[in-house]
């Protein structure tokens, strides 16, 4: 997709971050949105939202065709600035967190009929321009022609202890070494499914985000946007 220009005259861009779990995707696309006045579309959140709904209603997650019939009967809504996530009408922006939840995610995400019914979706909100999206297939198939390109990655054991951070910050005790062996597992399943692997899409900017501070990330992604913005 080419920039587009809105009716106030601005290019309003579509921006692409992907990678694994826990990388600092989510929040500096969230605050990256929020600094170019976009909107932030967080793409696993509506695969959580799914597998929270398919646990809910006793779906098997192995179920394609069940699986593929509930994502078109259900109303996924993202809102504010991306952190409210609505399943039907129900805010959920907190049930969606849990870690049975992330499995269960991670597991209607490798059904193709699944995936078509999101995608379609996604790139329906992303349509108009002036949107940034967060996934794992986001520069590789949602929008391929994204404007500019994020690879976020960093080191699983990192990753590891964000979500452990998280997970504290939210009430729940967890094990950072059990989480890091559900991350890498989650890793590996992300990365080798048939349909819409993790993987680097071309002419994606990579960001390994391992040692450096939110807000550096945000800044290196800024300057990078600002850049294309300006050529
Ligand atoms: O980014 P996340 O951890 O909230 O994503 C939850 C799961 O959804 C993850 O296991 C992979 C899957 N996912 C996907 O397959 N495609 C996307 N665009 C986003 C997430």
């Amino acid at each position: 997709m080419k920039a587009r220009v809105a009716p106030g005259g601005g290019r309003r861009l579509v921006i692409a971050i992907d990678g694994p779990s826990g990388a600092g995707k989510s929040t500096a696309g969230r605050a990256l949105a929020r600094r170019l006045g976009y909107l932030f579309l967080d793409t696993g959140a509506m695969y959580r939202a799914l597998g929270l709904k398919a646990l809910r209603a006793g779906v098997p997650l192995d179920a394609e065709a069940a699986l593929a019939e509930l994502a078109r009967t259900t109303r996924i809504e993202l809102a504010g600035s991306g952190d409210v996530v609505s399943l039907d009408g129900e805010d959920v922006s907190g049930a969606i967190r849990t870690r049975e939840v992330s499995a269960a995610a991670s597991r209607v995400s490798v059904h193709p009929s699944v995936r078509r019914v999101m995608v379609a979706h996604q790139q329906e909100m992303g349509r108009a321009g002036g949107v940034v999206l967060d996934g794992r297939d986001v520069g590789t198939v949602v929008f391929p022609h994204a404007d500019v390109k994020f690879y976020v990655d960093a080191d699983p054991r990192r990753r590891a202890e964000r979500r452990h951070a998280e997970l504290a910050a939210a009430g729940t005790a967890s094990d950072v070494d059990a989480i890091e062996r559900e991350i890498r597992a989650r890793d590996h399943a992300d990365s080798t499914r048939s349909d819409s692997p993790l993987t680097r899409a071309p002419g994606a900017v990579y960001l390994d985000t391992t040692g450096l501070a939110p807000e550096e990330v945000v800044q290196r992604m800024a300057a990078i946007v600002e850049e294309r913005l300006r050529a």
